[in-house]
């Protein structure tokens, strides 16, 4: 995106027919102010919003507007800026602006060669025969669901391997209510549609569409709001063996993925490895990773 979004808003956003709008009943928002929010969102999180999701922040911030009886995105827009209630605001704020669709098991061969190959790997360069320590970050954890999936593989494939390794993997998210669901542990059906049953009954109460995360399993991960597009947030990241940063970058411009994916690079050990989404790649973000090819998917790794 360039720098100056606010300024120069694309021709779509000027001419009316680019932008899909009127789709909520909600309050209505102007593209000027359509302009200042997306400016805002970007400076704040890294997250660009297109023209065409202007429907989006209409329908969920519209939202908001309702529930605290303010008439229009300007006033809203100031509020979050400038006003008193803003720290309050801000946690709906990131709520509202955030795509949180995740699962367990989401990414089947991340998984694979992160148990098969790349924890063996790691475990042989740190100590071998002695006791380590493997720390992951599930980096855009959504409500916990990779992180527990990373878990419950430690404890079914990997401790049994290693009963010298520790573990400990950390969840964090720009989302608070997120961050919320996944330190409670609690699922619906939808989060483990794609689970194999064994991970089912072996770690998880289930009960009418209950699904609750076993204490062992909960044990070895924690939860916590962090924006990645925060520099000092992001350094006092340190020390990870493996990264999983799947399915944010999407919602980045270049500039905002450079930013992110040099830090994350900062925060992994030498020889440490990063994982991104299917559909995403670092091609033009960063060349400063080794790409390695596995089953089904490729992991980056610093040399
Ligand atoms: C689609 S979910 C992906 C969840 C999980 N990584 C997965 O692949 O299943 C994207 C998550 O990124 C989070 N997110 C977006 N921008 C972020 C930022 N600047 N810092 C931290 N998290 C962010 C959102 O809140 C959302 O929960």
């Amino acid at each position: 995106m360039s720098p100056d979004i606010r300024q120069n808003p694309s021709p779509s956003l000027v001419r009316p027919p680019g932008i899909i709008t009127g789709l909520s009943s909600g309050p209505k928002m102007t593209d000027a102010v359509y302009l200042e929010i997306r400016a805002f969102i970007y400076q704040l999180t890294g997250i660009y919003f297109q023209d065409s999701k202007k429907y989006l922040l209409e329908g969920r911030l519209g939202k908001r507007l309702q529930i605290l009886g303010m008439k229009d995105f300007g006033e809203y827009l100031q509020m979050i800026r400038y006003g008193t209630g803003r720290q309050e605001e801000m946690h709906s704020f990131y709520d509202a602006i955030t795509i949180n669709e995740t699962f367990f098991f989401r990414n089947e061969p991340q998984f694979e060669a992160f148990e098969k190959t790349l924890v063996p790997e790691i475990v042989a360069a740190k100590r071998p025969g002695g006791r380590s320590k493997l720390r992951v970050w599930s980096a855009a954890s959504s409500s916990g669901e990779e992180g527990y999936t990373l878990s419950m593989i430690y404890l079914e494939r990997l401790k049994p391997k290693f009963p010298l390794l520790d573990f400990e993997v950390v969840g964090t998210d720009i989302s608070p209510s997120v961050v919320e669901t996944a330190r409670k542990g609690i699922y619906r059906e939808y989060s483990v549609r794609n689970m194999p049953k064994l991970y089912l009954n072996k770690y998880f109460d289930c009960g009418e569409g209950r699904f609750e995360v076993h204490e062992d399993v909960r044990r070895l991960a924690r939860f916590d709001h962090m924006n990645l597009f925060d520099q000092r947030a992001m350094r006092q990241m340190m020390g990870f063996d493996i990264i999983f940063c799947a399915n944010v970058l999407i919602y980045f411009d270049n500039k905002s993925k450079i930013q992110v994916v040099s830090n994350l690079y900062d925060s992994l050990n030498k020889g440490g490895y990063l994982f991104i989404g299917y559909a995403e790649s670092l091609h033009g973000i960063s060349s400063a990773f080794k790409l390695l090819n596995f089953p089904k998917t490729v992991a980056y790794r610093k040399e």
